[in-house]
């Protein structure tokens, strides 16, 4: 008989909302227990363990769990034996080596012979090493933006979001040396690959449609071809004739991000009734 499939999600955290919202809109149906670190899901063969972020690659590459919701730059920072299933469209941030704003120091390979502070020990070293220079690293768990304060760095590797930390601490970014996001991993021996296959497509599905907005619109015959260049679709847009001959229905995926310039650039055509809808779920 196979075994249950197992899949780590973070306890605590946006990154725990996130998941947890994302699993529950792929359908899969679970009711987690106070303090409790498992939870079964309803007609599936998945039991759902709820760990530590950080935890989430080196269990999954020790084989305790068969996938895992988890920031590529902890797989990175671990270098776990896992594979990236998919990327989930989520928690985007940048690891940048980030100085004081009145600092000299120009390039990475001025930070020669300094003290860094960073989380990320092992992409931090790596990168130095590459850009031939060798720092003292100061490994920390958190507060790495206060390190300069204290005087225990020159410099920090530390995650960017927004920018807003940087600015309070009076920092700028002096490289960005990796781009990440939430990630759904795997091992190479899982339980159960045929219900790890069933969630990856039911994730997809939700992942692809948050991404993209369903519009549709009317326009001139004479038009199409012009339209059809601004709404390609996901493979290709449907089009429907209309009463009038003179016009047509066309119907296709839009990028979120960009439906209202869409929108727009439609109008300015001489298309009309342009309506977007949400996707709640697909599989294409
Ligand atoms: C992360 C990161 C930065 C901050 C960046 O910290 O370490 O400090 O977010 O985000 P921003 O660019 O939007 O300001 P987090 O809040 O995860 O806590 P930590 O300091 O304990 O790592």
């Amino acid at each position: 008989m196979t075994e249950r499939l197992r899949i780590g999600v973070p306890s605590k955290g946006r990154l725990s909302d996130l998941a947890i919202d994302l699993l529950q809109q792929a359908g899969l149906q679970f009711r987690r227990q106070s303090r409790s670190l498992f939870a079964r899901v309803r007609g599936l063969e998945v039991d759902l363990t709820f760990l530590r972020t950080d935890d989430i690659p080196t269990l999954c590459g020790e084989g305790a769990i068969d996938m895992g919701i988890t920031g590529s730059d902890l797989v990175a920072e671990a270098a776990a034996d896992v594979q990236e299933r998919m990327r989930l469209g989520v928690g985007r941030c940048r690891l940048a080596i980030c100085v004081p704003e009145e600092s000299p120091v120009k390039s990475p390979a001025d930070l020669d012979g300094k003290a860094v502070a960073t989380s990320f020990p092992r992409v931090t070293d790596a990168y130095f090493k590459q850009h031939g220079a060798t720092t003292h690293l100061v490994s920390l768990s958190g507060s790495v933006e206060v390190m300069i304060q204290l005087g225990v760095a020159e410099g920090i590797v530390d995650l960017v979001e927004t920018g807003s930390t940087l600015v309070a601490n009076r920092l700028r970014i002096l490289e960005e040396i990796g781009q990440y996001e939430t990630v759904l991993i795997q091992n190479d021996r899982v339980r159960d690959p045929e219900t790890a296959e069933r969630l990856v497509r039911r994730l997809e599905g939700v992942v692809i449609a948050r991404d993209y907005s369903l519009l549709e619109y009317n326009v001139p015959r004479v038009q199409l071809a012009e339209a059809e260049k601004l709404t390609p679709g996901f493979k290709s847009p449907t089009v429907n004739s209309l009463e009038d001959p003179e016009w047509c229905a066309v119907r296709a995926m839009v990028r979120s991000d960009r439906v209202i310039d869409t929108m727009e650039q439609l109008e300015a055509m001489g298309a009309s009734a342009i309506i977007q809808t949400t996707i709640a779920n697909c599989r294409l």
